[in-house]
């Protein structure tokens, strides 16, 4: 899918669709917060989401103190809706409309965290593109936590086909200096009761 229909799709989806209309929706983000705080990061460490969306994640880390915050996306639409959502408060973060397999990253993250952005990345030729940002972005010693779609885990999202992973499948596509830390299952509750099977892993990026 080319940067162009990827951003197509998604735009429609958040100019016409209210936030618990998406299947990913969550009024707390308890996975990626417990993950943040696991791998130690501090109020000032740098942390970006990646295909964050219109994700409440930012809004929790800015009512935690976190100083400095990057929430990056294909839709403008979401980060509009996202912003409008915090308020005042969102001059404090860095917002990118941008789409994470071509983007060119200006400096370097101690977090990069993605929920359900990685796994639409079918094709191994998107997949490396996005890696080489996170090998560019994320600093030697940082760590990068990935939600996406378990193996036994749904076969599309917003009528898209994915790619679903585990631990191995993520830390092949990373690299071998990418450390499993941690992996774990999140059973999402969608906003009209279904259950959707996700996985969490986190890698240390080695020194
Ligand atoms: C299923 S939603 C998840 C949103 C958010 N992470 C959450 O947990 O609520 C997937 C998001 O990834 C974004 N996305 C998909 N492909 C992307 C890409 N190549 N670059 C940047 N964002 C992308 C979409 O715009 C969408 O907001």
């Amino acid at each position: 899918m080319s940067t162009t229909d990827r951003q197509a799709h998604w735009e429609n989806v958040y100019t016409t669709k209210g936030e618990t209309e998406v299947s990913w929706f969550q009024e707390t983000p308890a996975p990626s917060l417990e993950l943040i705080a696991l791998v130690g990061a501090s109020r000032q460490s740098a942390i970006i989401d990646i295909g964050a969306g219109a994700s409440r994640l930012v809004d929790h880390l800015v009512s935690e103190g976190y100083e400095d915050l990057t929430v990056l996306d294909l839709s403008a639409a979401a980060l509009a809706a996202a912003k409008a959502r915090i308020g005042e408060k969102a001059r404090h973060v860095h917002w990118l409309a941008a789409d994470a397999t071509t983007w060119g990253p200006s400096r370097t993250y101690d977090v990069w965290h993605d929920r359900a952005a990685f796994h639409f990345l079918t094709g191994s030729a998107d997949q490396a593109a996005y890696v080489a940002r996170l090998h560019r972005a994320l600093r030697r010693g940082g760590h990068v936590i990935v939600g996406a779609f378990a193996l036994d885990g749904p076969e599309k999202c917003s009528g898209l086909p994915v790619a679903r992973h585990d631990a191995e499948s993520l830390g092949r596509a990373f690299g071998a200096e990418f450390v499993l830390i941690d992996t774990r299952r999140d059973e999402h509750p969608t906003p009209w009761g279904a259950t959707q099977r996700f996985q969490f892993s986190t890698f240390r990026r080695g020194a």
